[in-house]
């Protein structure tokens, strides 16, 4: 058990999808041996905890987020004995790992779904949910997070089990006490094999509200699941017994919040809160449209965003923390979501890097990110990987949205995007592997890559780097980890700008957010710490800003 309470306050995490992190033995697909080959560079970049997406026995329904053994490594990633060694290779360089806890669902091709279906009075029957069909319809209108019923008919019968997403993801019925234990063995089984803690995965969804009866909300005749099975009355029980699990360990965990409200982040995150940090997805995904399917609408603007950003950080203030991300393996590139395509330069994504990473809480990178890797275009649906591409792609077809067009949505929207292989170097399949990638690469590997920005000397690398050491070893630690935030709100609302606080230092971040020249008012000539920029241009009442300049200011 680990000493310290807090172990993890002065780190920045770093996300792996392993299938496209690094591909030790050359069969397309990146593993655990792949990670631990490539720890040196994620020491040199200065991270301190990896969370690994799930590398779990799977059938890969759902890359992994579909487990059907949570004891054992999927070949394709490894062995049991390859993820030791990389805990034990990572505790040198003092790096905590995170496993991804799947327990919202499991696989059908768990054990005990196996088991439900073929033997109806075995127990494993009550460890997901079955219910009866009505009039030979599904047992209600409850639509899946992927799309289509969220009920699923067993073959010959008037039964139905109920799942939130693929439906190779049955839902665990947590209502089940033995099903509750079986979570906190695995728990146990993977804490003490001496990981740091757990990104914990759909968990807002694991109650139920059956009670709950609501109209069709589209043309499909059905609702919304999230209506009834997200941050359900009820979920507290559930969550509280985690969290005493966690506690036993001194766990580090972040929880995957999607629609939680921001009145109770205390509740969620707070100094006794469920998790130690939670992903809220509100400022992130601005650009997202009511409608799940994919329209794009890109009509949001900097001061939405910032708005959203400070009053989210300031709820969280008041006895909370808020994991910090821009990207994951569900989303798409920060540049195409945050710039627009012809801004997209080393000085707009060092201010978005700056300006999400000197906020309150655990900064999280994904791959690629520290080097600012973009969106890959697929010219060919049949390039993509991920089911709900395909799927999100037939639903505009079937709007009578032409393929050209369709493409340019999926290429905007899908997460195949975000989800190719990092680029290591300019060598054949960006370094990745010598054999043949599971998913195509991004275009141009050749112009941004590991290699190269490591041998710059000014390169979005050693940005993230230097940011990275702001937070985890200068003299300004305190401050980034532990200080208040406090907005500084800027008539021109084209700029983020923002105080950390702590005892009596302090910072002032300011970051352009616009491809204008800006105007930032300040009247006393304080120390500037941290320019994106050689040059900082001043007039009389203050400093103008260039495109996308960003500047940390002691004070
Ligand atoms: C989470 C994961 C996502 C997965 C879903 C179902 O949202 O991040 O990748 O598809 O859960 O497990
Ligand atoms: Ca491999």
């Amino acid at each position: 058990m680990m000493l310290e309470k807090k172990w993890w306050e002065k780190s920045v995490a770093y996300q792996i999808y392993p299938k496209s992190f690094f591909d030790s033995n050359n069969d397309g697909i990146g593993d655990i041996c792949g990670i631990i080959e490539k720890l040196p560079y994620l020491n040199e970049l200065g991270i301190k905890i990896i969370w690994i997406s799930p590398v779990y026995k799977s059938p890969m329904k759902d890359n992994g987020y579909d487990i059907s053994n949570y004891f054992e490594i999927d070949s394709q990633f490894g062995s049991l004995e390859d993820i030791k060694n990389l805990i034990s290779q990572c505790n040198k360089y003092d790096i905590k790992v995170l496993m991804d806890l799947v327990v919202n669902h499991t696989s059908d091709k768990h054990e005990w779904f196996q088991e439900a279906v073929k033997n109806p009075l075995s127990k494993y029957r009550n460890y997901y949910y079955f219910k009866k069909g009505v009039n030979g319809k599904p047992p209600n209108n409850w639509r899946s997070i992927f799309g289509g019923s969220a009920w699923e008919n067993i073959e010959g019968t008037n039964e139905y089990y109920l799942h939130l997403f693929y439906k190779e993801q049955p839902d665990l019925n947590w209502e089940n006490e033995e099903v509750r234990k079986e979570v906190y063995n695995i728990i146990d089984f993977w804490m003490k094999l001496g990981i740091g803690g757990f990104r914990v995965d759909a968990i807002t969804h694991i109650k139920k509200n059956f009670n709950k009866i609501l109209p069709p909300d589209n043309e499909d005749g059905l609702c919304d699941v999230v209506n009834f099975a997200r941050n359900a009355e009820g979920i507290e029980k559930f969550l509280s017994e985690l969290k005493e699990k966690f506690d036993y360990y001194n766990a580090y965990t972040v929880g995957e919040a999607q629609g939680i409200d921001e009145n109770r982040f205390s509740e969620y995150c707070g100094e006794n809160g469920y998790f130690s940090e939670v992903f809220d997805f509100e400022a992130v995904e601005i650009d997202l449209p009511e409608s799940c399917t994919w329209e794009y609408d890109n009509k949001w603007t900097v001061k939405e965003f910032r708005d959203i950003l400070f009053k989210r950080q300031l709820k969280a203030q008041d006895g909370g923390m808020q994991a910090l991300f821009l990207e994951n393996h569900d989303e798409i590139r920060c540049l195409n979501r945050f710039i627009p395509k012809e801004n997209i330069n080393y000085y707009s994504t060092t201010m978005l890097a700056l300006m999400y990473m000197m906020l309150r809480g655990t900064p999280y990178i994904y791959q690629g990110q520290e080097i600012g890797m973009t969106n890959c275009n697929f010219d060919d649906i049949s390039q993509c990987r991920d089911e709900t591409t395909y799927t999100n792609y037939q639903i505009l077809l079937k709007k009578g949205i032409d393929k050209k067009t369709a493409m340019e949505r999926v290429n905007q929207r899908c997460r195949d995007t975000i989800r190719t292989p990092i680029h290591w170097s300019d060598n054949k399949n960006a370094g990745f592997t010598n054999g043949e990638p599971w998913i195509k690469l991004c275009e141009n590997y050749k112009e941004i890559n590991i290699k190269k920005q490591i041998e710059d000397k000014k390169s979005v690398f050693k940005w993230y780097q230097k940011l990275i050491e702001l937070r985890t070893k200068s003299k300004y630690s305190d401050i980034l980890c532990k200080g208040n935030f406090k907005p500084n709100i800027c008539d021109n609302s084209n700029i983020i700008s923002y105080f950390r606080e702590y005892e009596i230092k302090k910072l002032l971040i300011v970051c352009n957010f616009s491809s204008n020249i800006s105007e930032f008012e300040i009247n006393e000539n304080y120390k500037v710490e941290i320019n994106n920029y050689d040059i900082l241009n001043k007039y009389e009442n203050g400093y103008l800003l260039n495109p996308y300049q960003c500047l940390i200011i002691s004070i």
